[in-house]
């Protein structure tokens, strides 16, 4: 007799380093500003994760770029104030760079998450916040930096991708890697299937990473 079984795709992932999702131990909380540009699923599951205690950190504020962006209403529901600086009213990215890194030192910013920001940054913002910096990217870095990470996986025709927090430098989608999350490319996958499935794992391991970053400091 032949048994069926059910996978649930959504959490097959191996992430590594293995450290515990439930486990808090900075002492002091880590003061965020969180850039995004878009959705802000990742803003939510930084927000949960200190609500239900894994994370001991308070969101001092979230800056988004573009006015058509869901996240400032994530902040609203969440009571964090939000702040639109439009990089298309700038000069320059240095001109940009320099209101985010003056929007940041007023809301008295220690750590900087960039969490689907879609903008290069300058070292007029690197510089501001050394080794302070975390990204989060949809693929096993160092493979398929830039845009349409997930595109460029599926083009390639890896079997594995998923996704990768790390500390931010200046050269793009590189700098130390804090955690990653492995996920297996399904037969069929188009980038929405596997974007979403990748999402899962972010908003599991960006929390986790951001807890790490500081016992490292
Ligand atoms: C995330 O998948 C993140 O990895 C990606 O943007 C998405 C934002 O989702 N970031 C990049 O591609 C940066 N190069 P969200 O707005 O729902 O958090």
């Amino acid at each position: 007799m032949s048994e069926s079984f059910t996978i649930d795709t959504a959490t097959i992932s191996l992430i590594s380093p293995n450290i515990s999702s439930n486990q808090v131990t900075q002492s002091t909380p880590m003061k965020l500003g969180i850039l995004a540009s878009g959705n802000g699923s990742n803003f939510e599951a930084i927000a949960q994760a200190i609500e239900d205690g894994y994370l001991n950190a308070q969101i001092q504020v979230l800056i988004y770029n573009n006015p058509a962006a869901k996240a400032p209403l994530r902040a609203a529901n969440r009571g964090v104030e939000a702040v639109l600086l439009n990089h298309r009213k700038y000069n320059s990215r240095e001109a940009f760079d320099e209101q985010i890194v003056r929007t940041l030192r007023d809301n008295d910013v220690e750590w900087v998450i960039m969490a689907g920001w879609m903008r290069l940054v300058t070292p007029v913002l690197i510089d501001a916040f050394p080794n302070r910096i975390i990204n989060i990217h949809p693929s096993l870095l160092p493979s398929f930096k830039g845009i349409n990470a997930i595109e460029q996986a599926l083009q390639a025709g890896v079997k594995i991708t998923g996704c990768t927090v790390h500390l931010v430098c200046l050269e793009v989608d590189s700098g130390p890697i804090l955690i990653q999350a492995a996920i297996p490319v399904l037969p069929g996958d188009t980038p929405e299937t596997l974007h979403a499935r990748i999402q899962v794992q972010e908003h599991r391991i960006l929390p986790q990473a951001i807890a790490l970053a500081a016992q490292r400091q």
